[in-house]
């Protein structure tokens, strides 16, 4: 066992399910197998900005840093940035969603000056390794921090959006998924009575992976992400033209998804400013073709509902909360192996392997996305007339 080892652990920008899954598997495994003290840090990157601050004017509260101090969510650990975790600390957290500790997201961590003050901090209270665990944005902020530092960072990724780019999936994901396919069922269930086109405003920034993977699970007939660039007047003409060609076959109603990411164009046509977001202008926008002079279909209504961040809460699913003990796991190997590098905690092929900051692209992830667009298309088309082959 390695008593000497103390680490630190945050979560920023956005929470996702399984973040609190991953806490208490972090802290649970470092104490146990490597004997190790853990430092859980609120609000992100934030906690550190402002226990740096304290430390500055000397308002940290180094005696409630010792081993032993029972983090009370309620009482007086609240008012420290940084608290030092036990086991009963992270008790009962393996199934609830959000993050005990807060996620935020930080501009003045953007300042080197900034970074240097927590750096400093750190290594003032003996901390040589720290968990980040956020989404591609966050890990930013954690590969600045081990070029700048002598500190030994490990970037999770955890994010519904799936966009880090270097690992397959991310802590939330599966959870995420599993999340808004069950409202799109809902939806489904009221479009099917009322012979209604719903356009579904999918998290993500600028991934589409969400609104894709939900679309493929839930039998969506139409998936729209940013990657595949801006929604244009063609874009909903050919939306609408499929959707028609269902109607013809019989459907009578359709679902579309749509990231939040996706840009208008600006030959769309839609209303004046398009601040409602892309599932409105998609929604206006097909209901301007469906009504179109000569039109088959002029009686559909179409509707828009921007799920929001319903789709950021929940425990975790099975999927999500084995993948936060196994990161967890990781990360500590990482921590107690020789060379102690940092780096980015990615899964390839479902295995975890840690890469350097900044390893681009995934490229297995890259092929997975467009093999899953290909799916998603030939599964949701409808052709009229039999086929005899
Ligand atoms: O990064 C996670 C995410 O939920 C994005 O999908 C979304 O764009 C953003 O966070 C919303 O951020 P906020 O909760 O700060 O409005």
């Amino acid at each position: 066992m390695n008593t000497r080892i103390r680490a630190a652990i945050l979560f920023s920008g956005g929470d996702a399910p399984g973040m609190n899954a991953l806490l208490r598997s972090f802290v649970r495994l470092g104490r146990h197998r490597y004997g190790a003290a853990i430092f859980g840090v609120k609000d992100g990157y934030l906690g550190l900005v402002r226990a740096s601050r304290q430390a500055l004017y000397n308002e940290l509260h180094v005696e409630s840093l010792v081993p032993g101090f029972h983090l009370d969510w309620n009482g007086r650990g609240q008012q420290q940035p940084l608290v030092l975790l036990n086991d009963m600390s992270v008790s009962g957290l393996a199934a609830r969603g959000g993050i005990v500790f807060g996620a935020a997201r930080c501009e003045a961590f953007k300042d080197s000056e900034v970074r240097r003050q927590v750096g400093d901090l750190l290594g003032q209270l003996g901390i040589s390794f720290l968990a980040v665990c956020g989404g591609e944005g966050s890990l930013v902020g954690a590969a600045r921090l081990a070029e700048e530092t002598p500190l030994q960072v490990i970037g999770i990724p955890a994010t519904i959006d799936n966009d880090v780019a270097a690992s397959e999936t991310s802590l939330g994901f599966d959870t995420a998924v599993n999340t808004v396919l069950s409202e799109v069922r809902r939806c489904s269930d009221t479009a099917n009575s009322h012979h209604r086109v719903l356009v579904l405003e999918i998290m993500g920034r600028g991934s589409g992976q969400l609104a894709h993977c939900a679309a493929l699970a839930s039998g969506a007939e139409i998936v729209v992400v940013p990657e595949r660039g801006p929604l244009s007047a063609e874009k909903i003409r050919g939306i609408g033209e499929r959707i028609e060609n269902s109607m013809t076959c019989g459907r009578r109603h359709a679902i579309v998804l749509i990231g939040e990411g996706v840009s208008r164009a600006a030959d769309a046509s839609l209303g004046a400013t398009g601040a409602s977001g892309p599932a409105h202008d998609l929604a206006e926008g097909l209901q301007q073709f469906f009504r179109r002079p000569g039109g088959d279909f002029s009686e559909v209504e179409t509707r828009a509902s921007v799920l929001g961040h319903l789709q950021r809460g929940g425990p975790p699913s099975a999927a999500d909360a084995i993948l936060a003990a196994r990161f967890a796991a990781a990360a500590w190997r990482a921590a107690v192996s020789r060379t102690r590098p940092s780096g980015i905690l990615a899964v390839t092929r479902g295995r975890i392997r840690l890469v350097p900051f900044g390893a681009c692209s995934n490229k297995t992830k890259d092929k997975q996305l467009q093999r899953l667009y290909r799916l998603q298309k030939h599964v949701s088309k409808f052709t009229v007339g039999q086929s005899v082959a």
